[in-house]
């Protein structure tokens, strides 16, 4: 590693490096990922120990504070954040200036970004019970948002949050129940949503949390910072991949239609990907996505979906893509969302609504890292350099002698 702040002072040099490759931003201590090895620690816990014993809530705990919540700690936690979850009833009248077939991204976007208007305190970043104030209320809020980003768009009434459940399963009564009929939820299926919300909740300083750390640099307030992390994590090529697995799946259609996609990733001309596939950093494999594939199965043999096409669809192209040189060589390999797509869909969640429910996991990750960024004493704005390939210095000519 080699300190380029230092040797900028010393000589002028800077880099450039385009995409970040292989430029640290930052230091932290959140998350650690060795992409060849494909390891993934949470707080120095591997990922597969915190997605089988910890729920999520208990991962939020241990994101923001560095440890694991004994059972008293995890209580306050549960309490605080329960205490949270409506949100303000001005908030709600905010829907009503969006149309109704608005991409649920681009509602969460507003409405996020909204919420420093009702929290004022929240501009005061260096207030250590504000910050944690406003991580509790954006991971406690954010699923009650989510939520009724899809009423919205179907025409159905928002529900309240029902805080004697627990934060997946009040999520999805929220979704798919409504004031007419109780809300019967199935534990393999809260199992499952928990689980994704689990894998997504950290991956270190990607495109959407390195976006939130850039807008906090500046002083900003969370809530502006975590809209800023919104709007990258709707790309394609990041959190938007979930819902682009699913569209690519349902355009493939037929298995016999594979290798003709495949040829079309293949092919330098086209500018198609196969979604759900590669990674800037896992080289090898995606520790993520075994997990996801593994609930996968859980969650389809649940609702008796194993002969589900699109299911099947999904593990022939990985299949025959895991066969193919040019993926073999390029070391692309299923990413979480080639897997989680599949199982939301499953767990009947709308496929516009899966990018959101991709924000709402990875909320809790914004805030540890914006926390973190704001108590480093090492941070300052970001402020990136450029290599300027534009016209040498010249005479501006008068309109008329142009
Ligand atoms: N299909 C076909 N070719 C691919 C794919 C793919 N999915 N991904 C990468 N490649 C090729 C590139 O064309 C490139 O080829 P080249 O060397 O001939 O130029 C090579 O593999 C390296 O890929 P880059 O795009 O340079 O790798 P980068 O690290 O910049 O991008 C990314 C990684 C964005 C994830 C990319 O693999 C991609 O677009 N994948 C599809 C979208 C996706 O699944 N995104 C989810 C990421 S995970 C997440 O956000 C939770």
């Amino acid at each position: 590693v080699i300190d380029i702040r230092a040797l900028h002072k010393k000589t002028g040099a800077f880099t450039y490096d385009p995409g970040f490759t292989s430029t640290a931003s930052c230091s932290s201590k959140i998350t650690f990922i060795d992409g060849d090895k494909g390891i993934l620690l949470y707080r120095g816990y591997p990922i597969e120990q915190v997605a089988e014993k910890c729920d999520f809530l208990e991962a939020c705990y241990l994101l923001l504070n560095g440890e694991l919540p004994d059972g008293r700690e995890m209580k306050e936690f549960v309490n605080s954040i329960t205490q949270h979850t409506l949100v303000h009833e001005q908030l709600t009248h905010f829907f009503n200036g969006f149309r109704r077939d608005a991409h649920p991204m681009a509602i969460l976007v507003g409405v996020i970004g909204a919420m420093s208007a009702f929290y004022h305190e929240s501009m005061d970043v260096k207030d250590e019970e504000f910050r944690k104030l406003s991580a509790i209320r954006l991971i406690a809020k954010m699923p009650t948002i989510v939520a009724m980003c899809h009423k919205y768009s179907t025409g159905l009434p928002f529900m309240f949050p029902k805080n004697s459940l627990g934060y997946s399963e009040n999520f999805m009564r929220m979704l798919h129940g409504t004031p007419c009929d109780e809300y019967l939820p199935n534990p393999v299926l809260t199992r499952a949503l928990d689980r994704i919300l689990i894998l997504h909740a950290d991956h270190e300083q990607n495109a959407s949390t390195s976006t939130v750390r850039l807008a906090g640099s500046s002083g900003a307030n969370p809530y502006a910072c975590v809209a800023a992390g919104i709007a990258c994590l709707w790309g394609a090529a990041h959190g938007g991949a979930n819902e682009a697995v699913l569209l690519m799946l349902e355009e493939i259609g037929d298995v016999s239609r594979i290798d003709q996609y495949i040829k079309r990733a293949k092919d330098k001309e086209d500018s198609f990907k196969l979604m759900g596939f590669g990674h800037r950093v896992y080289k090898n494999f995606d520790p993520r996505a075994i997990l996801m594939r593994q609930t996968c199965h859980e969650v389809l043999n649940e609702l008796g979906l194993h002969d589900d096409k699109l299911f099947k669809l999904a593990m022939q192209l990985e299949k025959i893509a895991l066969e193919d040189e040019y993926f073999i060589a390029k070391k692309l390999y299923p990413n979480v969302d080639f897997y989680s797509g599949i199982v939301l869909r499953a767990l009947g969640i709308p496929t516009d609504l899966f990018t959101a429910i991709f924000a709402m996991a990875r909320t809790v990750g914004w805030i540890a890292q914006w926390d973190e960024m704001i108590t480093d004493s090492e941070q300052k704005i970001g402020r990136p350099r450029q290599l300027y390939k534009g016209a040498a210095k010249r005479d501006v000519v008068p309109i008329a002698n142009r």
